[in-house]
């Protein structure tokens, strides 16, 4: 697997050398992502990124045995779904795992308690600044609260109003995006957050790239993309070819064709579906103009386009019509691995990094 250094370099290493080079190089990415592994409880500072109906009991125990740090997407199911989702997934891994919930759920509060009763150590707050009784009421049931920082005003008063932790999460990722690509945001806000873990997320593919992020201060990764197509997600054969097939830049925002008619951007590949999207705005947008709908309705209207549409891709494998979320990560998935493979080989590609680099400058 390494292919470190030479057997004997000019230097005169002996054949034990890329051994020593490759233990040393461990210790050291140990040490870059101590914060996130310390926060986690994992042996990996790599989390694996919610995703609705992909990550669920399988995906999330695959990552958490394999020393990365799953997550389950409660997405919009309810309290008890939810409670079974988090009992099954303990009973396939002994190690952590956290729970992400979408902040306008209805039931959020709900939610919230089944995860402190099954004691969920990390609870992972998406879709908007997270509110300050969700957040309380997740502390005081002795559990740890992970809030997304789309900027360094928000993730200073995030850190300040109790989130333990934050991510970051660039424009490059799959699912809902921001606006911001995640080199711009790590400069901005990893320089500047200090007290709490800032993990990383978007257009990760690649351990190198990761380790770049750890020494720009991240405590560690999450990657969404890579993970949805691993042998353990239960996401459709022909979701999985989609993403083998695509490169990234097929990897696309929704795009919005009138501004009164707000559309959230989604990064997710162009298919049959995107392009009819962009047909129903236009005639959504000409019913509006002709008076036949009122401008509510008319929102509703394009709202409701993608509704089920995310299942019908992951579950029923409908790619040409449904909703392939993925991120421009995508370009960098060629097979389906198995999730320990996927993690041995990120962890691997940062301790090639490191143990090259200690080869060239001396250790
Ligand atoms: C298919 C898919 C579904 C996603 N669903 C969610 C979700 O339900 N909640 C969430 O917070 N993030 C969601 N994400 C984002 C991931 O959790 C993760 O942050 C992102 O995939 C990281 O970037 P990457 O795709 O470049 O690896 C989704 C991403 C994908 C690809």
């Amino acid at each position: 697997m390494s292919d470190l250094v030479p057997e004997r370099s000019a230097s005169g290493h002996s054949a034990a050398a890329p051994d020593r080079a490759a233990a040393a190089a461990r210790i050291e990415l140990e040490r870059l992502w101590e914060q996130g592994t310390r926060f986690l409880g994992t042996r990996h500072a790599i989390l694996g990124g919610a995703m609705s109906w992909v990550s669920e009991r399988n995906l999330v125990s695959a990552i958490s045995n394999a020393g990365g740090f799953g997550v389950i997407a409660c997405g919009a199911m309810g309290p008890d779904l939810l409670a079974k989702e988090i009992a099954a997934t303990r009973a396939l891994t002994d190690k952590p795992f956290g729970v992400n919930l979408i902040t306008m759920h209805p039931q959020l509060g709900d939610l919230i308690r089944v995860c402190i009763e099954h004691q969920v150590g990390h609870v992972v707050l998406a879709g908007g600044i997270p509110p300050g009784a969700a957040v309380r009421a997740i502390k005081d049931g002795g559990a740890k609260v992970v809030a997304f920082a789309p900027a360094l005003v928000l993730a200073k008063r995030l850190a300040r109003t109790g989130a333990d932790a934050l991510v970051i999460e660039g424009a490059e990722a799959g699912g809902h995006i921001g606006p911001v690509s995640l080199t711009v945001l790590a400069q901005e806000i990893l320089p500047h957050i200090r007290d709490v873990p800032v993990f990383v997320a978007g257009g990760l593919g690649r351990g190198d790239a990761i380790l770049g992020m750890l020494e720009m201060g991240a405590a560690g990764a999450q990657l969404g993309t890579r993970f949805a197509a691993s042998a353990e997600s239960i996401a459709h054969p022909r979701f999985k070819q989609a993403f083998i097939q695509a490169s990234a830049r097929d990897a696309m925002p929704s795009v919005q064709l009138d501004e009164r008619f707000p559309v959230i951007p989604v990064r997710g590949l162009v298919n049959d579906g995107t392009r009819r999207f962009l047909v129903h705005q236009g005639e959504t947008l000409r019913r509006f103009q002709s008076g036949e709908l009122s401008k509510e309705a008319a929102q509703l209207e394009i709202e409701h386009f993608w509704a089920g549409a995310l299942r019908r891709a992951v579950i029923d494998g409908d790619v040409d019509g449904g909703s392939v979320m993925a991120g421009q990560s995508v370009g960098m998935v060629s097979s389906i691995q198995p999730i320990p493979e996927i993690i041995a080989e990120l962890v691997e590609q940062a301790v090639q990094v490191l143990a090259a680099r200690a080869a060239r400058y001396g250790a």
